[in-house]
């Protein structure tokens, strides 16, 4: 099973992923993840990359592309992903497409998981994560529980003013793959908003 999920900062991207991987058991391969990883690793990377992901800005295509090539072809990828927060932009799909048809591989399914921009501030301000076990929580929403409560920590680009720049982001340059994969016949739209179980059953649904 190769999926795709796409939707804006704080639809629930990674909430759901963790779920759908262990569901089907494929890797979950989050680029935002990724890219995070290096920055705490402060690799060459991580260094181009952390300046354009605290203003909220994408991180430039041939860097990500590369990034997300070499992870699909290891050996957990080869049956199949699911891929959080890539393609982004419509040159990232493009050479997504190429790199699936080099190996004679097809994308099963494109989620568009649609939650208003009037939401996603909330959802974005209120998150919190566990560092040692990457777990999301939302202090309102999800609150964690009282033995991790003093451990969570908050994203650099988890404020107000970046998430301006991120939905801004999301509507101008990622926005046109949802006609670009409902074009190939692959989109399936997915409400994500409610209790993030009854997201789970939905996306389970439109996998079929
Ligand atoms: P990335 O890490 O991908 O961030 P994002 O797309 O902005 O998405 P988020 O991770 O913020 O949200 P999510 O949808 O995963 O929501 P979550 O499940 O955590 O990218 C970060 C940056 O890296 C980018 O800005 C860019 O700079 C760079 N980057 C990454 N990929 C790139 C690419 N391909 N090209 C270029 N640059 C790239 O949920 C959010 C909160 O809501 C949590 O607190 C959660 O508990 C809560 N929540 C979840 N579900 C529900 C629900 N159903 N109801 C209520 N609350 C909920
Ligand atoms: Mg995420």
């Amino acid at each position: 099973m190769r999926i795709i999920f796409i939707g804006p900062p704080g639809a629930g991207k990674g909430t759901q992923a963790a779920r759908i991987v262990e569901r089907f058991g494929i890797p979950h391969i989050s680029t935002g993840d990724m890219l995070r990883a290096a920055v705490k690793a402060g690799t060459p990377l991580g260094q181009q990359a952390d300046g354009f992901m605290k203003a909220g800005k994408l991180v430039p295509d041939d860097v990500i592309i590369g990034l997300v090539r070499e992870r699909i072809a290891q050996d957990d990828a080869k049956k199949g992903f699911l891929l959080d927060g890539f393609p982004r932009t419509v040159p990232q799909a493009e050479a997504l497409d190429e790199a699936l048809s080099a190996d004679e591989v097809d994308l099963d399914a494109v989620l568009l998981l649609e939650v208003p921009d009037e939401r996603i501030v909330r959802r974005i301000t209120g998150r919190r994560s566990d560092p040692e076990t990457g777990t999301i929580y939302h202090v309102e929403f999800d609150p964690p529980p009282a033995e991790v409560a003093g451990r969570v920590v908050q994203r650099k680009d988890d404020t107000e003013q970046a998430v301006v720049q991120r939905l801004r982001a999301y509507h101008d340059q990622t926005a046109p793959l949802v006609p670009y994969y409902e074009g190939q016949g692959l989109l399936k739209r997915v409400d994500g908003v409610g209790s993030p179980d009854a997201v789970t059953e939905r996306i389970v649904a439109a996998l079929g």
